[in-house]
């Protein structure tokens, strides 16, 4: 029996050394740029890390756009970031990025409506979700994490490419994750809505966005820049569809490494900010400093036959990406 205790007792050790030592690794942007005259959207910055990098964009004076499924929820951050921040430029619009239509139709209010746009986050994510299937037949958390931003991104490209300036790019960043490392592409299951564990759906999301950060990088000129960030474990509600075989696994690693959404939010904010970060594209970066993902994420061949799957899937027609790229 005693023999056990000092087992326990042994890991809450070492699990609190290595939680105090991942803390003191977190990294903080420490840019002091002002967004004055800016305009930024950060899909789903109505929770979690979104709503932090929202929250810093609008005490920096940008005008902010945040974007989820949910009215009510919505109204609630704007509330919550106008009220903390007294920037009263922020406007909250719906987007469901589980629909090629929503998506499609929140990018054409932008364009219609912003006059620039200099930064975007393409934060938005579920975790291992029980959903599996979308309105547009494909698997939930590969549309939401992957194909519905892949979309959004280039609907917007016109509009960031006026706005950026080889000095001063408009700057993409999306949220990739530590998973991508367990993530592979199959191109015959790319449009697959079945997988033993849905993990597998949510690494494999991430590795695109990675694989399209490089391929999208290689197709733009100096005035926008594409990159991608690994917040580390940050814990948030994404969790909480972890499901019960990895839930409890999760969740005993987010007490031993887990950031807070602030924290995780940092990266992110250096990406956009930070004018080192600016000079790159088609990059990972991770606790504020460039990093790398797995190698076969810089692939060309695969970032190119993914760039191309990915088009037909969400059904953007060649006159329609030519405009993207004009
Ligand atoms: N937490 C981590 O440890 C971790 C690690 C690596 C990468 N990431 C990535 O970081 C990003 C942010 O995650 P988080 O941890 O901050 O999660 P979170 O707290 O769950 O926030 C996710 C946000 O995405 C929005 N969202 C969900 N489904 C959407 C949809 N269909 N259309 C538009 N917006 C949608 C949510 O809006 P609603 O609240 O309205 O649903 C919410 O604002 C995700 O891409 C995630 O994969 C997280
Ligand atoms: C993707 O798969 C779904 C479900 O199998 C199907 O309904 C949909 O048409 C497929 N999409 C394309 C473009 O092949
Ligand atoms: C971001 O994701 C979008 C959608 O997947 C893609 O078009 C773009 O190339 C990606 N950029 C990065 C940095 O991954
Ligand atoms: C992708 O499509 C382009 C244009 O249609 C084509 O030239 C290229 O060979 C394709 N690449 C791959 C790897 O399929
Ligand atoms: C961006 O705009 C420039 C003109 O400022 C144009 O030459 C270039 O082709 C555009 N690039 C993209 C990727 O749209």
């Amino acid at each position: 029996m005693s023999l056990i205790v000092y087992i326990v007792l042994a890991i809450v050790i070492v699990a609190l050394i290595i939680g105090l030592y991942q803390k003191s690794t977190n990294a903080i942007c420490m840019s002091k740029k002002r967004l004055d005259g800016k305009t930024a959207i950060v899909t789903g910055g109505t929770a979690g890390m979104g709503l932090e990098t929202a929250m810093d964009f609008a005490e920096r004076g940008a005008r902010v756009i945040i974007a989820c499924p949910f009215q009510r929820e919505g109204e609630d951050a704007l509330k919550l970031i106008t009220d903390k921040t007294g920037n009263k430029d922020v406007v909250f619009k719906l987007l469901d990025l589980s629909s090629l239509t929503s998506t499609r139709k929140f990018a054409i209010d932008i364009i219609d409506t912003e006059k620039r746009l200099d930064i975007l986050i393409n934060n938005a994510g579920v975790g291992t979700v029980d959903k599996t299937l979308t309105d547009d037949g494909m698997s939930f958390i590969m549309q939401v994490n992957y194909f519905g931003p892949f979309l959004l991104t280039l609907l917007l490209l016109p509009l960031l490419n006026k706005t950026g300036t080889i000095s001063e790019p408009a700057r993409i960043v999306n949220l990739s994750s530590i998973s991508h490392n367990f993530g592979y592409i199959n191109f015959n299951r790319i449009n697959d809505t079945k997988y033993l564990f849905r993990l597998q759906f949510y690494s494999n999301s991430k590795l695109c966005l990675i694989l399209f950060a490089h391929e999208l990088s290689k197709k733009l000129q100096g005035n926008v820049v594409v990159n991608c960030v690994d917040p580390g474990y940050v814990g948030t509600r994404i969790f909480d569809s972890a499901g019960t075989i990895f839930g409890p696994i999760l969740i005993i690693f987010g007490l031993l490494f887990f950031k807070t959404a602030w924290y995780g939010a940092q990266t992110s904010i250096y990406a956009a900010l930070d004018s080192e970060a600016g000079k790159v594209s088609g990059q990972m970066f991770k606790n504020c400093q460039l990093s790398r993902a797995k190698r076969s994420a810089y692939n060309d061949e695969t970032s190119q036959k993914l760039w191309n799957k990915s088009i037909s899937l969400v059904g953007l027609r060649s006159e329609e990406l030519e405009k993207c790229f004009q």
